[in-house]
């Protein structure tokens, strides 16, 4: 079926392809816009309406409340697969028979040392400096160490620099949480699996042997495969805005770590505790911080909740839910920022402010509860959400290169001043 986008514009009609994607959706082409009519362009704010580009990576039916990666169900892939296969899956397209796996799995391992120097630019930041920030600056700086890493010109160029930046990143993120901690650097222990490695990098201190909890591991390792990828979010279109230009791949997904640092996409973990450690701290009147939200004059907004794809429940969102009563649960842990946040949701879904906009509780939710409850710090929590996400980086930045997409450079409507004459400093008013 072959339809046509019609679009009148100053008496004259012009016609654009339309093209419809394996679940349906319906996309114009409008790649010939500017060339057909001599100018016109679109305007698009925040990228509303706009698609950057195909991708066969996920699906997310934000009306459905659906997700699946390479038509995975979200829910499936959560309770059955471990991280490093489903990384795999996205990246790669198909989940890694066993033959396949233990080979990924081996390069990824050879890829667990960073450079000694590496330590020297860490010791440059201040103790109290964000993770994240670390985090972005450590990241970007493997390109110093790897330098002829861009990465994009094979296949097999894309594998080593794949391979890399997954066997590096989670030492990197563990040691700007030491640094934050004021604790030694540890490296990887190559008989770990990949989450078992995360944790015991963050959690071992040099006088005790680390064995990891099997209720941390299990809760980490789906917190994980939760966040993994999320099609064109924020960060995901900065990772590929930046490899458009060539840069290389450690360079991109530094500035997709910068990307998810922000309060309204990733950084809403850390933002949504803070906010729940208030409403307690003034006395726990949750009506007072839901009538502040409303408010258009108040800048607060309910952190955590809010979508700008799922306009339902955000399917990640209700996983995380039941984890993270079963989490304090078995670990016995009592946190009122739980019972907050329960107040919290029941009083926003019964709110016609809430039920209007369709806003419903997200990803960062109740992520933050459970990552409290393990014992990660506040300021590691979008630190744990950039682990996860890395695979799916790194699939959309493999995809957008193999897809050989252009370079990204949006338009924009010019609204300034009209051209005049520069007068010298002596005759300005
Ligand atoms: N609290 C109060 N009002 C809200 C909220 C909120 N959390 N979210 C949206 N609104 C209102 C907004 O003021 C607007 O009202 P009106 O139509 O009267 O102007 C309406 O709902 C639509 O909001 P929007 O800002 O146009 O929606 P958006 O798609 O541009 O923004 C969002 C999506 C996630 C940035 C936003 O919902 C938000 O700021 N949420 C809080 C931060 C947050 O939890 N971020 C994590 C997002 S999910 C994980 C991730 O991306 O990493």
């Amino acid at each position: 079926m072959s339809e046509i986008g019609v679009f009148e514009f100053q008496g004259k009609r012009y016609e654009f392809p339309v093209e419809i994607g394996t679940e349906n959706e319906i996309a114009i082409d409008i790649s010939k816009l500017r060339s057909k009519t001599g100018g016109v362009i679109t305007l698009d704010p925040g990228y509303k309406n706009t698609g950057s580009c195909k991708s066969a990576i996920t699906f997310l039916d934000g009306e459905k409340g659906i997700l699946r990666h390479r038509g995975y169900p979200i829910e499936d892939l959560a309770k059955r697969s471990n991280f490093l296969e489903v990384a795999y899956l996205v990246i790669f397209g198909d989940l890694p028979n066993k033959e396949e796996f233990e080979k990924f799995e081996a390069d990824v391992k050879k890829n667990s040392m960073v450079n000694e120097e590496i330590k020297d630019i860490l010791d440059g930041f201040p103790r109290a400096a964000h993770p994240m920030g670390v985090l972005s600056s450590l990241t970007g700086a493997l390109t110093a160490f790897h330098p002829r890493h861009a990465g994009m010109y094979s296949e097999e160029e894309m594998y080593n620099s794949i391979t890399k930046i997954l066997g590096k990143f989670p030492v990197l993120a563990a040691w700007s949480h030491s640094k934050n901690e004021g604790l030694p650097l540890s490296y990887s222990d190559n008989s770990l699996d990949y989450v078992e490695n995360i944790l015991m990098l963050m959690f071992k201190i040099p006088t005790t042997k680390y064995e990891a909890n099997p209720i941390i591991k299990k809760a980490i390792e789906e917190l994980l495969i939760l966040h993994l990828d999320h099609e064109q979010n924020c960060s995901t279109s900065t990772v590929r805005l930046v490899g458009s230009s060539h840069a290389s791949l450690f360079a991109s997904i530094s500035s997709g770590v910068s990307a998810l640092w922000g309060p309204m996409h990733g950084g809403a973990n850390q933002a949504v505790i803070e906010m729940l450690e208030e409403i307690i701290e003034d006395g726990g009147d949750v009506d007072k911080f839901i009538k502040r939200a409303k408010d258009k004059n108040d800048l607060f907004r309910l952190m955590g909740f809010g979508h700008r794809v799922y306009k339902n429940f955000d399917p990640r969102a209700l996983i995380i839910k039941e984890s993270a009563k079963a989490v304090l649960n078995e670990l016995g842990v009592v946190d009122p920022a739980l019972k907050v946040a329960k107040h919290l949701e029941e009083a926003a879904l019964s709110d016609p402010y809430f039920i209007d906009r369709k806003l419903f509780p997200n990803v960062d939710f109740y992520s933050g509860i459970i990552y409290r409850a393990l014992g990660i710090r506040v300021e590691m929590f979008t630190v744990m959400f950039a682990i996860g996400r890395l695979p799916g980086w790194i699939a959309q930045w493999r995809e957008m290169h193999l897809n050989k997409e252009p370079i990204g450079r949006p338009r924009q409507l010019y609204i300034g001043v009209n051209e005049r004459k520069c007068v010298p400093m002596s005759k300005r008013k």
